[in-house]
């Protein structure tokens, strides 16, 4: 939530690459804009509103400076205006800080500064910081000592990126919100960069270099032309430089509308990333590295939102191996965690960075646990922090709604527990449906009626979801979706939960979606279910993979190819993410930058 960025540039584009960068950073809030640069003197315009908006309030204006801040703000303190929108200066507008997190002692900070005569112009927690720094300049220290002074002060989470007037170069900290330090000009290895970008996550700059530095908590850094990183004592750290594997072009709608829908469409290929290389068909083997050779005896999953419903479907399938394993929501986790012992805890995260699920699998680490990442992001705290870490490898997703990577979470955790725990008659069952996945998933996407379906119901006020089994967490996932980019009211049940009280708002504006998949046990009984809802009048959409004969009591069918039930969860999804997204589209919302949210949520 909240993206930084810092540029120190060769010439006179550095206004334009801080731009760019904030619209690749817009996914982590988009309620307020701005940028400073530090030129002759230091120039600031921020505005409420996206970085479009922040396009226009440049317009003709020239700033210009080779060194130079931006931000984009997800709300917290104080609503979206001009005056709390960042960059954020001192009394004199020779300081300004850009910052993403929250300073929990922000108030008494506050306090002691206007008592001291400080001027605050904002509702904000960060504003403290630029006239901490003018407090420490005041008092005669160096503009690099000043910062320094001015973080040791702070208490809570921040990533925090400086300019001060008349010098020449940017300063930065870090504590439990991500910074990445771009290198160069692209050159791999380059051992003299000539510009250097510091942000919250790499897209911002990814088009201009593949070469990063991730900083750690309680790292300093000072990019002037040079870069020095040092700890919370101020000794000089040597960093390791790692190369981006993504290309800069992945970060782009190709065409598409939307960056959802994009992403809803790579999942193929999403799919067939996260199986190179780990898959042998002959043996029906999985190889994922250290985390499939753990062996557990007991697994804890911990996640939010979309991957909680991951770690619902994750857990299912260790339990299926025999392996006693269980979701947790991490904030409820973080503060009340059941008893550990020897299970393995992990964690799953798209971001990597989601404050809540680091701070749960941080609670489990002081308890001694094992710890493993699932995460989409190489390089983000959650992959550093954990013992050993899964990539679901699913490329960059910028919009908001989770779509790729929650295939690419359910594939490896398909994987995860194929290595590490199933049998190999269940490995010989999986490995060919996983196999075929990714061309099933490219016959939905090909083949779906999902436009019209949504053309059908966009205007009930409340859609219902259920599935049993392997299809609860999609059936959470579909309502998860629908609500989150359209607005409109929808949950998700464990089908035979609905006639439990839920049942008594079903009426003929409710269309329930009905995963049935299999001909099995749990296909008869959620065909019970749907003529339960039916005979309230309830229209309903079945999802189905045609084994059974759930379409006879359906309004309108979604079909997937006949595949294993684990599989078939995945496919039935891409359905659901059409839906939501053609439901949302119809409704003309915001469908990549959806109200009130941001995509990486690094507050608790
Ligand atoms: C999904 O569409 C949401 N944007 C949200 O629920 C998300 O899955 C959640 O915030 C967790 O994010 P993470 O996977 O990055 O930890």
């Amino acid at each position: 939530m909240c993206g930084i960025i810092g540029c120190f540039g060769r010439g006179d584009d550095t206004l334009d690459t801080l731009v760019d960068g904030l619209e690749k950073l817009e996914y982590r809030g988009y309620d307020s804009a701005g940028v400073a640069l530090a030129g002759e003197t230091l120039a600031v315009c921020k505005t409420a509103g996206t970085v479009e908006e922040l396009r226009s309030a440049l317009g003709a204006r020239s700033m210009a400076g080779h060194v130079g801040i931006g931000h984009t703000r997800w709300s917290t303190h104080g609503p979206p205006t001009d005056e709390n929108a960042h960059p954020h200066l001192d009394c004199e507008g020779e300081v300004a800080v850009v910052h993403n997190g929250i300073i929990e002692n922000y108030q008494p900070l506050r306090d002691e500064l206007e008592a001291a005569g400080h001027r605050f112009t904002s509702d904000t927690d960060t504003e403290v910081v630029p006239h901490l720094v003018e407090e420490a300049l005041a008092a005669g220290e160096s503009p690099e000592r000043a910062f320094r002074s001015a973080v040791e002060r702070l208490e809570g989470s921040y990533a925090i990126v400086a300019l001060v007037e008349g010098h020449d170069g940017l300063f930065a900290a870090r504590n439990d919100s991500p910074l990445v330090i771009g290198l160069g000009d692209g050159t791999a290895g380059d051992p003299n960069p000539e510009q250097f970008f510091i942000a919250s996550d790499v897209p911002a700059f990814r088009a201009f270099t593949d070469q990063v530095i991730y900083l750690d908590d309680g790292e300093f850094a000072h990019l002037d032309g040079g870069l020095t990183v040092t700890d919370a004592e101020g000794n000089r750290q040597s960093k390791a430089v790692n190369t981006i594997e993504w290309a800069a072009t992945e970060t782009g709608k190709s065409g598409y509308e939307h960056f959802m829908l994009k992403e809803i469409h790579e999942q193929p290929r999403a799919i067939r990333q996260c199986l190179r290389g780990r898959v042998d068909e002959r043996s029906a083997t999985v190889d994922v590295g250290e985390p499939g050779e753990l062996s557990p005896t007991g697994v804890q999953f911990l996640a939010c939102g979309t991957s909680y419903h991951a770690a619902l479907y994750g857990a299912a399938l260790f339990r299926d191996a025999g392996v006693p394993a269980q979701a947790f929501y991490a904030h409820e986790y973080a503060t009340a965690p059941p008893p550990i012992g020897d299970d393995l805890v992990v964690g799953i995260s798209q971001s990597g960075e989601t404050a809540d699920t680091l701070s749960a699998l941080r609670e489990a680490a002081n308890r001694g646990a094992r710890t493993v990442a699932l995460t989409n992001t190489v390089g983000s705290t959650m992959d550093r922090e954990c013992d050993h870490t899964l990539y679901i490898r699913s490329g960059p997703e910028i919009g908001v709604a989770a779509t790729k990577t929650f295939a690419g979470q359910l594939v490896a955790l398909n994987l995860f527990s194929l290595a590490a725990a199933e049998r190999a008659t269940t490995r010989r069952a999986v490995v060919p449906a996983l196999r075929d996945l990714p061309g099933d998933a490219q016959q939905v996407l090909d083949e779906s009626n999902a436009e019209a379906v949504a053309a059908e119901y966009d205007s009930a006020k409340s859609y219902f979801f259920i599935g049993r089994g392997l299809q609860f967490p999609v059936a959470l996932e579909g309502a998860l979706k629908l609500k989150e980019i359209s607005y409109e009211h929808a949950e998700g049940f464990a089908a035979g939960e609905l006639k439990h009280g839920t049942l008594a708002l079903v009426d003929d504006q409710t269309p329930v979606f009905a995963l049935v998949v299999g001909d099995g046990e749990k296909a008869r009984k959620t065909i019970g279910n749907i003529k339960e809802v039916e005979a309230r009048d309830a229209p309903v959409v079945v999802v189905t993979d045609g084994q059974n004969d759930a379409a006879r009591y359906a309004d309108h069918v979604l079909r997937v190819p006949a595949s294993h039930p684990r599989a078939a969860a995945i496919l039935g999804n891409i359905q659901l993410q059409l839906v939501a997204y053609h439901v949302a589209d119809r409704l003309g919302r915001s469908i990549d930058r959806p109200r009130n949210l941001a995509k990486s949520v690094t507050v608790e």
